[in-house]
C-alpha cells in the first residue's frame, strides 16, 4: 500500500517524526527549487533508461514523463509559490517525486529505482552549472560590447596611462576600454573550460556505491544531450563538488575584474581626475551635501566582490573536512553557488548599463595631458633608433627630465635641439636634429606604437577592428 501524502520515504526506519525545529533546519527546498528543470529532465532520462533496461514498463515511463512534464509546466508558471513545494519534504527532489506519486500512483514509486538523492542532487547541480554557464557568457559578451563601443567613441581621446597610479605613458583612451573588455573576454574562456573537465554525470552513482540493478548510466547521460558521459567512479561523483568550486571561482574572477574596473572609474569620476563621465541616473546624491554626485553603483559593484570571494572561501572551507562520500554539509553548496551567480550576474547587468552611458571627458583630460613627461619613454626609444643603447638612452632622458624640472619646464618638447645634444654628448657620440620633436608630445607618441596589443597606432586600430568583427558590432 502507498504511504500517505507528505510521509517521508524513510519513515519506516525512523521511529518518530522529525522535530519541528529540525525540520526547518534541514530543509533546502526554499532555495534548491531553482534546480527543478534539471531535476525533472534528469528524472525523465532516468525513467527512459529504466524502461530501456526493462526495470519499468514502457507504460510506466510514459506516465512518469507525462506527470513530470505537467509538474514542470506548473512550476514554470508558479515559481517558488508552486503548491508542491513543502518544507517537510525537505528538497526539490522529494517534492517533485512526492507530487508525481500523488498524481500517478504506483509508477511514481518506481522512479527512484537505482538512484539516490545523492546522485540526483549532484546531477542536478552539474546540469545547472552547465546551462547557467551559457547565460553568464552572454552577459559577459554584452559587457564586452559596451566597452568596445566606448572604445570606438574614444579613438580620438589621448590620455595618460598609470602605473603605481603615477602617470606612465600616453594611450588612446579606447585602448584602456579594450583592456577591460579583454579581461571579461578571458572570463568567458575560463567559464567555457569548465565544460571540458568533470564531464562524467553523477546520475547512476546511487547513494555512493552504485547499484546491483542492471541500470545503464551511459544511456541516461546520453539522453541529457549535453555531451556528458556515465560516472567514472560512483564514490567520487557523489562526493565531489569540484565543478561547483570551478564555477564559483570563475564568478570570483569576474567579480574581481568588475571591482578593479569600478575602482578605476570611481577614481576617474573624482574632481581630481574627472576623466570619466557616467549618466546621472547611475549616481546618487547626499542627504546632507546638496552638491554631491556619488558613484554608488560602482561602489556597490566593488563592494559585492567581497561577497563573491566569501562565497568561494565558504565553499572551499565546507569541502575541506568532508570524508569521501555524500555528507549533508554538501547541501550548503547550492546557497553559495546561487548567491555567487546572482551577485555576479546582477553586477554584470549594472556594469553594462553604466559603460553604455559613459564617455571619457576630453575637456578634462586634455589640459593636463602634457604633464608628467608621458613621452619620456618614447624619447628614449627614439634615441635607440639613432644607435644609442637603451640603458644609455634611459639615463640621458632621465637627465633631460631633471633638467626640465630644474628650469621650470613642464615638457621635454620645451627643450632645444642644442640642449638635447648637450646632454647626449655626455654619454654618446650620436647627435640628433629637430626630427626628435615627432617623438615628443602625447598625441605624437600614441601614433608611434607598433608592438602587438599596444595602446595606440596600428595595433590599437587592429584590436578594435578585431573586436568589432568578433562581436559583430
Ligand atoms: N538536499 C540534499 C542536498 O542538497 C539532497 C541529498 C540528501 N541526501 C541524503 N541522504 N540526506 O545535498
Amino acid at each position: 500500500m502507498a504511504e500517505s501524502k507528505n510521509e517521508k520515504s524513510w519513515q519506516a526506519r525512523i521511529s518518530e517524526a522529525t522535530d519541528a525545529i529540525a525540520q526547518e533546519f534541514v530543509e533546502s527546498v526554499t532555495y534548491d527549487w531553482r534546480l527543478y528543470k534539471q531535476d525533472i529532465a534528469a528524472s525523465i532520462a532516468h525513467a527512459t533508461m529504466l524502461a530501456k533496461v526493462g526495470l519499468i514498463t514502457e507504460a510506466d515511463r510514459e506516465t512518469i514523463e507525462k506527470g513530470l512534464k505537467e509538474i514542470e509546466a506548473e512550476i514554470d508558471r508558479d515559481g517558488a509559490k508552486w503548491a508542491g513545494f513543502k518544507r517537510e519534504l525537505e528538497d526539490i527532489h522529494m517534492c517533485v517525486e512526492s507530487e508525481l506519486t500523488h498524481r500517478i500512483g504506483e509508477p511514481g514509486r518506481k522512479l527512484h529505482t537505482g538512484r539516490s538523492r545523492n546522485d540526483q542532487v549532484a546531477t542536478d547541480l552539474t546540469l545547472w552549472i552547465f546551462s547557467t554557464r551559457v547565460g553568464l557568457c552572454d552577459s559577459l559578451r554584452d559587457l564586452c560590447k559596451t566597452f568596445v563601443l566606448l572604445a570606438e567613441r574614444s579613438t580620438s581621446v589621448v590620455m595618460p596611462s598609470f602605473t603605481h597610479l603615477q602617470r606612465a605613458q600616453p594611450i588612446i583612451a579606447g585602448a584602456e576600454s579594450l583592456a577591460w573588455a579583454r579581461l571579461f573576454e578571458v572570463d568567458i574562456a575560463r567559464i567555457n573550460t569548465l565544460s571540458k573537465c568533470d564531464m562524467d554525470l553523477p546520475l547512476g552513482s546511487g547513494a555512493i556505491a552504485g547499484t546491483s540493478l542492471p541500470i545503464d548510466p551511459a544511456t541516461s547521460a546520453q539522453l541529457m544531450k549535453t555531451g556528458h558521459q556515465p560516472p567514472v567512479n560512483s564514490i567520487e561523483r557523489t562526493a565531489s563538488r569540484d565543478a561547483a568550486c570551478d564555477f564559483v571561482y570563475a564568478c570570483a574572477m569576474i567579480a574581481q575584474h568588475l571591482s578593479r574596473w569600478a575602482e578605476q572609474w570611481i577614481i576617474y569620476m573624482s574632481t581630481e581626475f574627472g576623466f570619466i563621465k557616467i549618466a546621472d541616473r547611475y549616481t546618487t546624491s547626499s542627504s546632507m551635501m546638496p552638491q554631491k554626485r556619488n558613484p554608488d553603483m560602482l561602489e556597490l559593484i566593488r563592494g559585492r566582490c567581497g561577497n563573491v570571494y566569501g562565497d568561494l572561501f565558504a565553499l572551499m572551507t565546507i569541502l575541506k573536512g568532508l570524508p569521501i562520500g555524500y555528507n549533508r554539509d554538501l547541501q550548503e553548496d547550492k546557497r553559495i553557488i546561487f548567491r555567487a551567480y546572482d551577485t555576479v550576474s546582477q553586477c554584470l547587468t549594472m556594469a553594462a548599463a553604466i559603460v553604455n552611458s559613459a564617455n571619457y571627458d576630453q575637456s578634462r583630460i586634455e589640459p593636463t595631458l602634457e604633464r608628467g613627461f608621458l613621452d619620456a619613454t618614447s624619447l628614449a626609444e627614439y634615441l635607440v633608433t639613432k644607435g644609442i643603447p637603451f640603458r644609455t638612452a634611459h639615463h640621458i632622458v632621465g637627465t633631460l627630465v631633471a633638467r626640465c624640472e630644474k628650469e621650470n619646464k613642464h615638457a621635454l618638447s620645451q627643450l632645444s635641439v642644442e640642449t638635447f645634444n648637450e646632454v647626449i654628448a655626455t654619454r654618446s657620440d650620436v647627435r640628433i636634429d629637430a626630427q626628435v620633436y615627432e617623438a615628443l608630445g602625447a598625441r605624437n607618441v600614441v601614433k608611434r606604437y607598433q608592438s602587438a596589443g599596444a595602446a595606440g597606432g596600428r595595433p590599437f586600430e587592429e584590436q578594435l577592428a578585431a573586436w568589432k568583427k568578433r562581436l559583430g558590432v
